[in-house]
């Protein structure tokens, strides 16, 4: 893949993506946008991964947002096209049956709140900010952050953080639920890439089925989400990695997964 704006690397079946914008605080333009959907599509394709870790280059920033520049001329139909493109892009992260892990790494604002929302988990520097600040421009968060920061943190929360466009530290995004870990920032990589290879240990066929699992309860009322739970409990007693980890306990040795 020939990319400019990201970096690229996979160890140990993680796949590491480094937003690579840092003279623009990893600001996502049009051209970020589209090479994190290559690259989270290929990735889905990919055999030999089975984690994802997103993070952002230099010190200072994961994501400071959607490209500003890129704001100015936008009017109702392109700004509604703008924000539906955006959300695209976060949908595959969402969906990806990959499990995907923000390492957030300094400011996480805007775009880059919400990107890192769209991640299964989050884990944070403690110098990382997150904030969703777009009313101070005029507009609303467009890129799913108003439905997910109220999922993942209730609509009190949601309210305060997008009316007020105040940024929050990693402590409290910690203390409301909107990080899952906050760790030095020399140790933030290691520690994502630890949690990355603990996921890579399982059976990678439950763990893709599980993912769906979760995400389905976005979509359902509980009781619509016991039925796809039941069923996809069901599609995991037809997976390789069922028998193997079930016949491995039974045998006191350690499962040896085909992730299939
Ligand atoms: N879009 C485009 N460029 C951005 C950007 C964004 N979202 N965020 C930062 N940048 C650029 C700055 O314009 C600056 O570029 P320049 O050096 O060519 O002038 C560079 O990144 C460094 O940012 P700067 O503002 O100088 O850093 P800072 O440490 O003083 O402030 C922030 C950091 C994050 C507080 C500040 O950059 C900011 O408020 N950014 C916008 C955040 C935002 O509103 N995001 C939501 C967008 S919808």
């Amino acid at each position: 893949m020939d990319l400019t704006t990201l970096r690229y690397d996979v160890r140990d079946r993680i796949a590491h993506v480094t937003i690579n914008r840092p003279d623009k605080l990893n600001a996502l333009n049009a051209e970020a946008k589209r090479e994190l959907m290559e690259v989270i599509s290929a990735i889905q394709a990919d055999q030999g991964v089975d984690v994802v870790v997103i993070t952002g280059a230099g010190e200072k920033a994961f994501v400071a947002g959607a490209d500003i520049a890129e704001l100015a001329a936008l009017d109702r139909q392109s700004g509604e096209e703008f924000s539906a493109g955006g959300q695209k892009v976060f949908d595959r992260i969402e969906e990806s049956s990959k499990p995907v892990i923000a390492a957030v790494n300094g400011y996480a604002l805007g775009g880059g709140c919400e990107l890192a929302l769209a991640c299964h988990v989050r884990i944070a520097s403690e110098n990382a900010r997150f904030g969703q600040p777009e009313v101070q421009l005029g507009i609303i968060p467009g890129y799913g952050g108003t439905q997910r920061l109220a999922r993942l943190v209730g609509r009190g929360r949601a309210m305060e953080m997008i009316l007020g466009g105040a940024p929050i530290g990693a402590a409290e995004a910690h203390r409301i639920g909107l990080v899952n870990a906050v760790v030095p920032r020399d140790e933030l990589l290691k520690t994502a890439h630890a949690l990355a290879r603990r996921i890579a240990s399982n059976g990678q066929a439950a763990v893709r089925i599980a993912v769906r699992a979760i995400n389905a309860t976005e979509q359902t009322t509980l009781s619509d989400g016991l039925t796809k739970e039941a069923e996809l409990f069901g599609e995991c007693c037809e997976t390789l990695d069922f028998k193997e980890g079930v016949a491995a306990f039974l045998e006191k040795r350690k499962p040896q997964f085909q992730g299939k």
